[in-house]
Formats: C-alpha cells, sequence, structure tokens
C-alpha cells in the first residue's frame, strides 16, 4: 500500500515538474515576464521564445531561438523596430484575444501585438512549434489559427516558410537583414519574390538588385542548377491567381540574414 502511494506520489510530482519545465503555451491565465527570465519551450524542444538582448545591446527583444543551442541564435523577433528599454516586459493574451507585448505595467498600448481583428476575447492561446513557428490559436473545436509567425518572416527563412505574396491573405512574406549584430531592427538587404510573368526570388542592397533565382522550370530555380542534386526537400512553387509562393522543406535553415548581407545555407 505504502509503496503504490510512493509510486504515485513520484508519477504526480514527475508531471507536475514534466509540465512546469515544457510549457509551450502562452493563455490567458499563463503569461512570461523578462523579470522572471520566463520562456516557452517547443513539445520537442527545438525552440524557445522569450525575451532577448542582441551583441552589446540592453535593449530587450521577444524572439524565437534553438533551444538546445548554448549561443542565443534568434530566427523570429517580434518587436524588432520597437525595444524595451528596460526588463518590465510582459508578452501575454490580452483581453481581445491578441498576443501582445507591454511594458511595464501597461495594459492598454502594446510595444507589439499580432493585432488581429477576428481573435475572439479569452478564447486563444500561443503556441510555439517544433517547427519554429509561433501560432495563435482560437481554442474551439476547429482551433483555428488565427496568426502565425511564418506569415511575419524577419531575417531567417526556416524550413517549410514561405517566400512569396497572397492577395488572399494580403500577406508579403519576405526577409530583411537585421540593422547590425546589436540591433534587430530592419535593415537594408531583403530577399523577396518579385511578381511578374516568370515571378523570381531576388536579393536587393537597398533598392538594388545583386542577385535573381531565375524563373522556376518547375523543378529548380534556373539560376540554382545545383538543386537538382535535392530532389528530397519537396518544394513547392505556387503560382496561381491570388498568390505567387514557394517554400521547402529541408528541415534546416534555408536563408539567414547576417548583418548587411544574406547568406544562403541551404536549398542545395
Ligand atoms: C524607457 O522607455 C519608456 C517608454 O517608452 C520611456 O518613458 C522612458 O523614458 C525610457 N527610459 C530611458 C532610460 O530611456
Ligand atoms: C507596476 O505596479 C506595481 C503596483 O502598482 C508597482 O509596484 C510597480 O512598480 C509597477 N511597475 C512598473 C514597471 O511600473
Ligand atoms: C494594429 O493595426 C492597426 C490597423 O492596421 C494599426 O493602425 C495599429 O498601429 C496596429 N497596432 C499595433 C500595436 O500593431
Ligand atoms: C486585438 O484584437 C481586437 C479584436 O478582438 C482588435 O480590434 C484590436 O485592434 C487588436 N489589436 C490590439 C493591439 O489590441
Ligand atoms: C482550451 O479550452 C479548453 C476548454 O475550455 C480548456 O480546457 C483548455 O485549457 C484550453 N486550452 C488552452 C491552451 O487555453
Ligand atoms: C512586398 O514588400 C516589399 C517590401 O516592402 C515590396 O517592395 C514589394 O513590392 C511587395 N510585393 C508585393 C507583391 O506586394
Ligand atoms: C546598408 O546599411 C549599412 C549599415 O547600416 C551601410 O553601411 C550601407 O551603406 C547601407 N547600404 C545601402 C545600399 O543603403
Ligand atoms: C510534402 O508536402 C506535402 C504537402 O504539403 C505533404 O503532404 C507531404 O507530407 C510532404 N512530404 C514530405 C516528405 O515532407
Amino acid at each position: 500500500m505504502n509503496s503504490v502511494k510512493w509510486l504515485i506520489r513520484m508519477l504526480l510530482i514527475f508531471f507536475l515538474s514534466h509540465f512546469s519545465i515544457s510549457a509551450d503555451t502562452i493563455t490567458l491565465d499563463h503569461f512570461i515576464q523578462d523579470d522572471n527570465d520566463e520562456v516557452i519551450v517547443s513539445d520537442g524542444n527545438r525552440f524557445a521564445l522569450g525575451f532577448f538582448s542582441p551583441g552589446i545591446s540592453t535593449n530587450r527583444y521577444v524572439g524565437i531561438w534553438y533551444y538546445q543551442v548554448p549561443v542565443k541564435t534568434p530566427v523570429w523577433v517580434a518587436n524588432r523596430d520597437n525595444p524595451i528599454n528596460d526588463t518590465s516586459g510582459v508578452l501575454r493574451i490580452d483581453g481581445r484575444g491578441n498576443l501582445s507585448l507591454f511594458q511595464g505595467n501597461q495594459t492598454l498600448f502594446p510595444v507589439w501585438s499580432t493585432n488581429i481583428s477576428t481573435a475572439d476575447a479569452g478564447n486563444s492561446f500561443a503556441q510555439i512549434l517544433d517547427s519554429g513557428n509561433l501560432v495563435l490559436i482560437q481554442n474551439d473545436t476547429g482551433k483555428a489559427v488565427l496568426w502565425q509567425s511564418f506569415g511575419y518572416p524577419t531575417d531567417t527563412w526556416l524550413s517549410l516558410m514561405k517566400i512569396g505574396f497572397s492577395l488572399r491573405t494580403g500577406l508579403n512574406q519576405s526577409y530583411t537583414s537585421w540593422k547590425s549584430p546589436d540591433d534587430p531592427g530592419v535593415g537594408n538587404i531583403s530577399f523577396r519574390m518579385n511578381p511578374g510573368v516568370s515571378p523570381q526570388m531576388v536579393l536587393y542592397k537597398g533598392s538594388v538588385p545583386v542577385w535573381r533565382s531565375g524563373s522556376w522550370t518547375g523543378k529548380i530555380w534556373s539560376g540554382i542548377p545545383e538543386m537538382t542534386q535535392n530532389v528530397l526537400f519537396n518544394d513547392s512553387f505556387v503560382n496561381i491567381d491570388d498568390e505567387v509562393s514557394f517554400s521547402s522543406d529541408t528541415n534546416s535553415v534555408i536563408f539567414t540574414g547576417i548583418v548587411g548581407q544574406m547568406v544562403s545555407v541551404t536549398l542545395i
């Protein structure tokens, strides 16, 4: 009897500690505070979401980074052009169901917000996924995705993220470098899908195009002949009335912006 009780207690301790360590959601009741070093971590421990200061900066930003890489390497930044100047930041589901970042005791004017007009007050939660995607979910039977960080890339193109635009969703998914290693604000290098008869991916320095992918041949980008070697990436090019986009399932980073330049990592 005693040993059964002991076993149950150990199991309870295991489950309780397990849940407190691995929370991957922000709910109305569970928010994260910079002051307390709080983060949420994806189910398989791949990505974490929390507060960070880049380089020598003391400014605070909300970002997503690889949980198991010792040097914090942000792949996405929420308030990239609106830093918080102290550690009073709080990221929470606000009264209208948006995921919003507030400074100090502020509750009305967020520093950053998902700002989704259809959010159902008190009925949404945010979750960090193993893909690196932060999603805002309507907590009903349909579990509709109201907003996702993959829709608003910063400088890092992860597997399964898109580059392109959609008239239906109004999203224009492009990648822009940080201003400097100490400032994740929008820099002057960008990588985006250009519309046209044969859409192509173009890398810009300021307004000057410095590299083009060439057009999509049906299998590869004509400007990246090396791509033929990799047919396993499940590349998906969409060119229909209201959407032009490309994504790839490389299971790693495709492009990343390093101060002043974009560095290709995979695709080939
Ligand atoms: C920090 O930011 C707050 C809000 O924007 C501002 O009122 C305050 O003056 C800033 N403090 C410093 C030290 O810059
Ligand atoms: C927030 O409010 C509490 C209680 O009113 C106060 O003690 C605290 O200093 C405030 N924090 C900030 C950052 O303004
Ligand atoms: C929310 O969206 C509105 C309309 O697009 C915009 O004017 C406002 O600045 C946005 N607020 C935040 C905090 O992003
Ligand atoms: C949040 O959601 C509401 C709708 O529920 C919307 O009207 C509002 O503009 C959104 N943004 C902010 C910053 O509150
Ligand atoms: C979603 O709603 C259900 C039913 O109300 C609730 O039990 C659950 O805790 C909610 N999940 C989150 C993450 O808020
Ligand atoms: C997408 O955004 C970029 C940068 O703001 C802009 O130059 C480009 O024209 C936009 N593309 C579309 C299709 O709206
Ligand atoms: C881009 O930004 C860097 C650093 O801020 C600057 O040195 C460079 O002149 C800028 N280039 C263009 C084309 O604006
Ligand atoms: C390729 O993409 C399709 C459509 O998104 C998906 O159903 C399929 O599982 C993917 N295959 C692999 C090997 O990732």
